[in-house]
């Protein structure tokens, strides 16, 4: 059997270093990709440094994983040898629950996590089952794709499950990995965009990323300017933020929606809500089919995620460059295993 080569954590927090290991045999569902390209999330940092308490050393990251099939099992369906494929967040789910037989796969309490006791992306080789093995449309660039598997269906997900309007307006908050995504795909969906970040020299590139207004997201006076106004507001920060102005700007039926994952509970007052019967909710990724349609909708609407490009052999360098807050705005590896 050959084996996988990869880059992996010992533990949290340490330093990645190539590490190969015996996948076993192929599972009956599974398929086998050869990795080409992998974006690095917020959540594989997280998931290094175990800050969620759910991480499995060796750790291999990399979930939003763009190659092409090597080798199906006897029963994987809809993927062949030689096509082109990405796999997200998900790597497997049960498809016998009734979360998965009513197509909400990624819902299943026994989904496997692509980099929580599996093997990800930042390597040679990947596997996943055949239902999260989603087929890349032709039109789509393979060598920015990748994190429209993860961090793009994450912020696209909202959009169909509310059935947002085009004449809705949106507030994205956050302006990295996934907020510059969400700007893409608010903009193209027709909406009035709002583009919330810390960080004053994203205001020029928030608008060219599809924001009609800008607001300063941690000064309160700015986010009060536009209370009352937002249909959708989604967080895409991982830190505790100014709740009670961001609540503020919901008009009403407004819905806050947190997709960033907030160490801290976030305060919420029941008047703030009541009288205007705005909501608050959450989601995690999309099924196989969400992804496919959010493919879709990105190669329609020309949407590709703007990303730096490192040689997966400085996945330690990829990783500083993350945490430092200075990506712009999604990291992608290239494989370069020898
Ligand atoms: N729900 C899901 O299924 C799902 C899927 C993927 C990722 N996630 C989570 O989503 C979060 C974002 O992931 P990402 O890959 O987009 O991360 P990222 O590229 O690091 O972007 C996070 C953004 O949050 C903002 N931010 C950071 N610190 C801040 C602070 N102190 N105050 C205000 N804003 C701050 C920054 O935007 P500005 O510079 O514009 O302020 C930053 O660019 C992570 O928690 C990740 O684990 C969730
Ligand atoms: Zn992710
Ligand atoms: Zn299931």
């Amino acid at each position: 059997m050959a084996k996988f080569h990869s880059w992996a954590a010992q533990g949290p927090k340490q330093k990645l270093t190539h590490f190969e290991f015996d996948p076993g045999p192929i599972g009956v569902e599974e398929v086998e990709i050869a990795v080409e390209h992998s974006g690095l999330c917020h959540s594989d940092l997280s998931v290094l440094n175990n800050e969620w308490g759910i991480s499995h050393y060796p750790f291999i990251p990399g979930h939003e994983v763009i190659g092409k099939v090597v080798a199906v099992g006897e029963q994987a369906k809809g993927v062949k040898v030689g096509d082109h494929v990405g796999v997200g967040w998900t790597a497997a789910s049960c498809m016998h629950c009734y979360l998965c037989l009513s197509g909400e796969q990624h819902l299943c309490r026994t989904a496997q996590p692509t980099i929580i006791g599996h093997a990800g992306g930042f390597a040679d080789r990947v596997r996943a089952h055949w239902a999260w093995t989603i087929p890349l449309p032709a039109a789509l660039d393979a060598t920015t794709a990748g994190p429209l598997l993860c961090g793009g269906i994450t912020v696209f997900n909202p959009f169909e499950l509310y059935s947002i309007s085009p004449t809705a307006r949106v507030g994205i908050l956050g302006i990295g990995g996934l907020g510059h995504m969400a700007l893409k795909f608010a903009n193209a969906w027709g909406c009035d965009v709002t583009a919330f970040t810390s960080s004053e020299s994203k205001y020029d590139e928030a608008k060219s990323l599809g924001a009609h207004h800008v607001v300063s997201s941690r000064d309160v006076k700015s986010i009060k300017s536009i209370a009352g106004s937002l249909d959708l507001l989604i967080i895409t920060a991982n830190v505790p933020l100014e709740w009670g102005a961001l609540i503020a700007t919901l008009a009403p039926k407004g819905r806050m929606h947190v997709v960033g994952a907030i160490p801290a509970p976030i305060p919420v007052q029941a008047f703030d809500l009541i009288g205007s019967e705005r909501e608050i909710s959450a989601s995690p990724t999309g099924s196989p089919v969400d992804i496919a349609k959010m493919l879709d909708f990105a190669a329609r609407h020309n949407i590709a995620p703007q990303v730096e490009r490192f040689p997966m052999s400085q996945v330690n360098e990829a990783f500083a460059h993350l945490d430092s807050g200075k990506a712009r705005y999604r990291i992608i590896l290239d494989a370069d295993f020898k």
